[in-house]
């Protein structure tokens, strides 16, 4: 199967994480999102190990919560001893409410407003990366006023087109975010903070897309952004002493994706980074790192269960299940491939080739299609693979669909991470 954490027992049923998913979800109803907590671990020693072997003991993977941002994954990234990076307050609010030490906070978001500045050094962030010279000033002030030095990095584009999916490819020139290299405008807003009396500039940070399998993205966006530390430095003295390359190592959804080796993959970046320090004779600045997907999602997985099985002869199966676009819109908005399987029949015969189709009130909803199943019955249930990452993030109460309940799984125990949404939920804001 597509990861090591998951398996067939003897009744036919698929495992994960040691856990017989089909009791599960007759215990705690479905849909249902299921994280393996060893499987998180995992991935995060081996971003941990492999930056410490490769660029030394400065280096600092920093989890990127936009994947999947909950409580409890806090408390594990505090446990493992990650960075964090965290894109709105409310993000800010949920690492610092599970006890996250803030300091190795990593501050994004191309808007961030005056509130989000106050209010995320209040819970005494340790880093802004900084995307625009009006965000800047705006947190010069708040510093001024606070009376304290901020650490930021500047968030700059080094023009790499992953060859990704467009919508989430944003490390081009044409991009909302940062400033770009190629354009002067990165030059001129690093002389702009070194300028600033309350700003400590750390260094700077660029991120070109995600879902990429590839090295040679990273290695040419870290190839521009060590040519511009060597620039800044001789073009106004300055030193930077972090470069953070963002996240973006891809994942396998699908049975013909590579498995992506990621502590071969830094060490190819770290290589090749020696090389290019060399060359430019500068110092290796202290590395970071932001994964989200490559940490949490093939330690999700989601229960669903079969509704109906429509048949239009000529056409297709459209299998319909309890769950949909609400609890993972990744289809619906970006054509994402997944693994769906028959967690009930795991031994029979894959002879249907099904569309696994939402219930919402639209016809885009659907989670897959061409999904190869053992004839779908109503009552039996489909996991879809991988879906630990920007699905629950992603979740919404669309044809007001309560939002499902989390289980995080670890030592053979379930535990209730996130209890299913109700009715009373959905009105709770209502006046
Ligand atoms: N750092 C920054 C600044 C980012 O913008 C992102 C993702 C990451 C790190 C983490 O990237 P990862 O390792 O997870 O690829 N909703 C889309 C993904 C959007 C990613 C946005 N930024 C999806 O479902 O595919």
């Amino acid at each position: 199967m597509i990861c090591n954490n998951l398996s067939i027992n003897e009744k036919g049923h698929l495992v994960f994480a040691g856990m017989d998913t089909m009791e599960l979800a007759q215990k705690y109803g479905t849909p249902l999102y299921l994280l393996d907590e060893a499987k998180i671990r995992e991935k995060c020693r081996i971003y941990k190990r492999a930056m410490a072997r490769e660029f030394g003991a400065s280096a600092l993977p920093l989890y990127a919560g936009k994947a999947l941002c909950i409580k409890d994954i806090y408390r594990i990234m505090r446990e493992e001893e990650m960075g964090i990076d965290v894109v709105s307050s409310g993000e800010v609010f949920t690492a610092h409410a599970a006890g996250f030490p803030m300091g190795n906070a990593y501050f994004h978001g191309n808007n961030k407003t005056d509130r989000d500045v106050a209010y995320a050094m209040e819970c005494g962030v340790g880093y802004f990366v900084c995307d625009n010279e009006e965000e800047l000033f705006a947190i010069e002030r708040e510093a001024n006023a606070r009376g304290i030095t901020q650490k930021i990095l500047l968030r700059l584009t080094p023009g790499i087109d992953p060859h990704t999916h467009k919508a989430i490819s944003t490390g081009r020139v044409d991009s909302k975010f940062g400033a770009a290299i190629e354009t002067g405008q990165a030059m001129a807003l690093t002389r702009v903070a070194l300028s600033q009396a309350h700003i400590d500039l750390r260094g700077f940070h660029c991120h070109i897309g995600s879902q990429i399998f590839e090295t040679e993205p990273f290695t040419d966006a870290a190839d521009i952004m060590l040519r511009f530390v060597a620039s800044a430095k001789a073009e106004l003295g300055y030193t930077a002493r972090e470069l953070n390359l963002g996240g973006g190592m891809g994942v396998r959804y699908l049975e013909e994706h590579p498995t992506i080796d990621y502590a071969e993959n830094i060490a190819i970046i770290a290589q090749k980074m020696r090389e290019a320090c060399a060359s430019l004779g500068i110092d290796m600045p202290a590395i970071r790192m932001e994964p989200g997907r490559s940490i949490v999602a093939d330690a999700g997985l989601t229960l669903y269960t079969v509704g109906t099985l429509k048949t239009i002869p000529g056409f297709r199966h459209y299998v319909s299940i309890d769950g949909g676009m609400p609890d993972n819109p990744r289809y619906a908005l970006y054509q994402s491939p997944y693994s769906v399987v028959a967690a009930s029949r795991m031994n029979d015969k894959r002879d249907t080739v099904c569309t696994v189709a939402g219930r919402c009130c639209e016809s885009g909803d659907l989670i897959q299609e061409g999904v190869p199943l053992p004839k779908p019955c109503r009552g039996d249930i489909l996991a879809v693979l991988t879906t630990g990452a920007y699905n629950y993030a992603m979740a919404s109460n669309y044809n007001r669909l309560p939002r499902p309940a989390m289980l995080m799984l670890a030592d053979g125990r379930e535990r209730l991470i996130l209890r299913r949404e109700t009715f009373e939920d959905l009105i709770r804001n209502e006046l």
